[in-house]
């Protein structure tokens, strides 16, 4: 990395002493980006923009909320009618995290579309598929806090599936708990590491990003940078791009924040948290129901909470699984047809985990699941080996002077 010349002398004075401009430069400004990069791309930056207003709301909602059981639905509830601007804050915080989800859901399937996860960038998807693991992790735990009825029965139900484990189980229970039941030492632990996580998040999403900037981005035809002629530097060209994306992305936030915040909520949760009745559906957010479906197939307890891990670890091995050497979907035509199959099953999925187990919805369930794992254990890698890819163009500015043309 070669140092920019700064005009500025203790800009590069400072500069000499620890290369923190130089880094900023070369990773804001001149850092060479494939010059035909569309709006899927612009993802990973709003996903960035959501953990920015998750973490400045939620610092100031932590000010004014209390972490004890008797206590935290009604500090909840002044933040929502006394604190200077507490429902913006709270409603800002709860959308944020369901728009977090959505930027990250996108991001997850433009990679699988475009085969992002493919060498050199494997470890940079398995810092991802963490960063979402941990995502999972923080929003689970965020959910008890308000200590509504959602709240004590949604850890009820999570933290009991690890019953199942054989032998310490139970063990394994009790030490989540730090009791015997969800109560003031679970709500406690769940605060504390709910304020801790998403700066590990954050220091994942660095080392995201250098793994980025290591093996470069890749783009829509998939094919690697060859030399100057397919790069532009990242400012102004994506800066612009990238501020864009955050002007739309505020007109829909916002849109729900002022004018339908609980749009993605539970009522549920309005009720104070009661361990003497159970709600009629106890259903976790939106972006969990994939998940739940899963779960709920397997008519055994410990093999639903296998298929249920086993279908986000499944991801780490994609890299392997699909074994085409052509990365982008726009020149795989078969595979095509199958992403849009896995995603529309991901969808059918998240709207039988939404349902009450029974009935039709059961078998419906168990189809989707094994259609899930059935794409990624042998569609993808007989697909590699049996389509015959479209021509690739030659290098990437080839491609975007054929668009043009
Ligand atoms: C806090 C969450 C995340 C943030 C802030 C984030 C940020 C970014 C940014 C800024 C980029 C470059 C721009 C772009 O390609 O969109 C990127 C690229 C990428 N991310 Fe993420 N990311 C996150 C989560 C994830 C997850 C969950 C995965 C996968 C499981 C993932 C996989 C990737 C891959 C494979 C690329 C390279 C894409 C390419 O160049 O084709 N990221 N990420």
């Amino acid at each position: 990395m070669s140092a920019p010349a700064f005009d500025n002398k203790i800009i590069k004075w400072i500069d000499e002493r620890i290369p923190l401009f130089t880094v900023l430069e070369h990773s804001t400004s001149s850092y060479p980006t494939p010059k035909n990069l569309n709006y899927w791309w612009n993802f990973g930056s709003l996903a960035l923009f959501a953990l920015v207003i998750m973490i400045m709301t939620g610092i100031v909602l932590a000010m004014n909320y209390t972490g004890h059981t008797s206590m935290a639905f009604d500090s909840v509830e002044r933040i929502m009618r006394d604190v200077n601007y507490g429902w913006l804050l709270r409603y800002l915080h709860m959308n944020g995290a369901s728009f977090f989800f959505i930027c990250v859901y996108i991001h997850i399937f433009r990679g699988m579309y475009y085969g992002s996860y493919k060498a050199p960038r494997e470890i940079l998807w398995w810092i991802g598929l963490l960063i979402y693991l941990a995502m999972m992790a923080t929003a689970f735990m965020g959910y008890v806090l308000p200590w509504g009825q959602m709240s004590f029965w949604g850890a009820t139900v999570i933290t009991n599936l690890f019953s199942a484990v054989p032998v310490v189980g139970d063990f394994i229970v009790t030490w989540l708990w730090g009791g015997f039941a969800v109560d003031n030492p679970t709500l406690n632990r769940f605060f504390s590491l709910h304020y801790l996580l998403p700066f590990v998040i954050f220091a994942l999403v660095f080392l995201h990003l250098v793994a980025l900037h290591t093996s470069k981005s890749s783009n829509p035809s998939g094919i690697e940078i060859k030399g100057p002629q397919d790069t532009i530097p990242f400012h102004p060209y994506y800066t612009i791009k990238d501020l864009f994306g955050v002007g739309v992305f505020m007109v829909v936030f916002l849109g729900f924040v002022f004018f339908a915040p609980n749009f993605f909520g539970e009522p549920d949760n309005y009720i104070p948290a009661n361990p003497m009745v159970t709600p009629p559906h106890i259903v976790p957010e939106w972006y969990y129901l994939p998940f739940y479906a899963i779960l709920r197939a397997i008519p055994d307890k410990l093999g639903g909470v296998i298929a249920m891990f086993g279908a986000i670890l499944v991801l780490f091995a994609l890299p392997w699984l699909d074994s085409s050497k052509v990365k982008s979907g726009r020149f795989r035509p078969v595979f095509k047809w199958f992403f849009w199959l896995f995603l529309a099953d991901c969808v059918v999925l998240g709207w039988i985990g939404g349902k009450p187990a029974e009935g039709n919805y059961i078998p419906i369930g168990q189809a989707a699941t094994a259609w899930y794992f059935f794409h990624l254990l042998v569609v993808l890698p007989l697909l590699g080996r049996l389509e015959k890819p479209l021509a690739l163009p030659a290098s990437i500015s080839a491609s975007v002077l054929k668009e043009k043309a």
